[in-house]
C-alpha cells in the first residue's frame, strides 16, 4: 500500500554572534557560578540575541540554509510553520515574516505555540498537511529568543535559556507504509494545562499589557520532564513497531544535561547514540531540537536511512514525540 510520507531534504541552522558562558554571567553580575550550572544542567555557554537580531532575522537565516542543503529554491515551498514562544510582534505571525524575507508570495505561513515542545508540534502539523496533500513542500522551523523573557535577576531562570533557531525541509514523497520507509514515520502530541504554574511567563497582550518574564518551579518540571517523556517515548516505538536497538539517533529537547541522560538509560542507548547540544546552546525552547538535527547532520552522524526519534516536553504542559527515518 502507498503512502504519502513527509521526508527530511535539508535541515538549517542559525546562532546569534554573542557567545556567552557561564563566567560571563557572573561577570554580568548574576549571583551564581560555572559549577553550580554545569553539574545541576550541564549549560557551559548559551548565545543571546543582540541588537538587531530576532526570531524572524534567525528564523530566516536557519531557513536558508534549510533550503541550501535541500537544493531547494525557496519558491519551491508552499508552507510554513514556525514554533516560538517569542515573536517579533504579538502579530502578524513571524512565519508570515519568513514568508516574505524569503520572497515567497504563495502558499500559507503560521505560528505554533506549544514553547519546549513547539517544533514536534510543528513538526506533526506538517507532517498532516504534507500527508493530506495540503502541501507539497514545508518548512517547519523552531526559533526563539527566549533570552527577552528573562528576568536577570533571578538566577533559577536566567542561567537555563539561550537564544536560536533551526529549520527542516520537509517533501512529501511516496512511501510502501513500513517503518523502514523514509519520513515522518509517526507523532505524538500531548498537553494538560493544569500545570499552568509550574512554568509560565507572568505576562502576555491580554493579560498585562507586557511581555512578562518566565517563571518555574525547577522540581515540578524534573519531575514531570522525565514521566512524561518515558511515556511518550514509549508510545512513538510502540506505534511504529520498532524497538529501542533500532534507533540510531535520540535528539531530544536540550533543557538539561540530566533529563537527557535518563532518556538515553531508559532506552538503553549508548551515550554516542545521543545528540547532545546543551552544553554550547543552552535550552532555546522550540529551537532545540531542529538545531541539534542541524548539528548533527551537518556534521555526518545523521545519515539517510537513519532512525531518528525526536522528544520534547515544555510549558502548558505541552510534550510530544516523533519517529523519523531520515
Ligand atoms: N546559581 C547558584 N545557585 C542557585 C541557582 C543558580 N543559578 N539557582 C538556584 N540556586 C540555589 C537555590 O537558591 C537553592 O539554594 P538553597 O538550597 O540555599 O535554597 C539551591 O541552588 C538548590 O535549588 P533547587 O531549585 O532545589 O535546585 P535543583 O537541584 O532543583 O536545580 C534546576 C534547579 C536546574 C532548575 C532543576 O530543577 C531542573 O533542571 N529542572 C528542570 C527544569 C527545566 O529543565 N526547565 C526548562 C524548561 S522546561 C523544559 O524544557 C523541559
Amino acid at each position: 500500500m502507498t503512502v504519502r510520507r513527509s521526508v527530511v531534504v535539508g535541515v538549517g541552522a542559525a546562532l546569534p554572534r554573542d557567545r556567552v558562558t557561564n563566567e560571563d554571567l557572573v561577570r554580568r553580575g548574576v549571583d551564581t557560578s560555572d559549577e553550580w550550572i554545569r553539574q545541576r544542567t550541564g549549560i557551559g555557554a548559551r548565545h543571546l540575541a543582540g541588537p538587531g537580531e530576532t526570531t524572524v532575522s534567525l528564523a530566516t537565516e536557519a531557513s536558508r540554509a534549510a533550503l541550501a542543503a535541500a537544493g531547494l529554491a525557496a519558491d519551491a515551498v508552499d508552507m510554513i510553520v514556525l514554533a516560538t514562544t517569542t515573536p517579533d510582534e504579538t502579530f502578524p505571525a513571524s512565519a508570515t515574516q519568513v514568508q516574505a524575507a524569503l520572497g515567497i508570495h504563495h502558499g500559507f505561513a503560521f505560528d505554533v505555540q506549544a514553547v519546549c515542545s513547539g517544533f514536534v508540534y510543528a513538526l506533526a502539523t506538517a507532517d498532516n498537511f504534507l500527508r493530506l496533500g495540503q502541501a507539497r513542500t514545508a518548512l517547519v522551523i523552531g526559533a526563539e529568543t527566549f533570552s527577552r523573557l528573562l528576568d536577570w535577576n533571578d538566577r533559577t531562570t536566567c542561567v537555563l535559556f539561550g537564544d536560536g533557531a533551526g529549520a527542516v525541509v520537509l517533501t512529501a514523497r511516496d512511501g510502501a507504509g513500513t517503518a523502514a520507509d523514509r519520513g515522518v514515520l509517526t507523532t505524538h502530541l500531548h498537553s494538560d494545562g493544569r500545570h499552568r504554574d509550574a512554568l509560565y511567563v507572568d505576562g502576555g497582550p491580554s493579560s498585562t499589557g507586557t511581555v512578562g518574564h518566565v517563571r518555574m518551579k525547577g522540581q515540578e518540571v524534573f519531575r514531570h520532564a522525565v514521566n512524561r517523556l518515558s511515556e511518550v517515548v514509549d508510545e512513538a516505538l510502540k506505534a511504529a513497531h520498532v524497538a529501542p536497538e533500532a534507533l540510531d539517533w535520540l535528539v531530544p529537547h536540550q533543557a538539561n544535561r540530566r533529563i537527557i541522560e535518563a532518556m538515553g538509560r531508559k532506552l538503553g542507548l549508548p551515550p554516542e547514540k545521543v545528540v547532545m547540544t546543551v552544553e554550547r546552546h543552552a535550552n532555546t525552547s522550540a529551537a532545540s531540537i531542529p538545531l541539534a538535527l542541524a548539528e548533527a547532520a551537518g556534521d555526518g552522524r545523521i545519515r539517510p536511512g537513519h532512525l531518528v526519534l525526536i522528544e520534547a516536553m515544555g510549558g502548558g504542559f505541552t510534550w510530544g514525540s516523533s519517529l523519523i527515518r531520515w
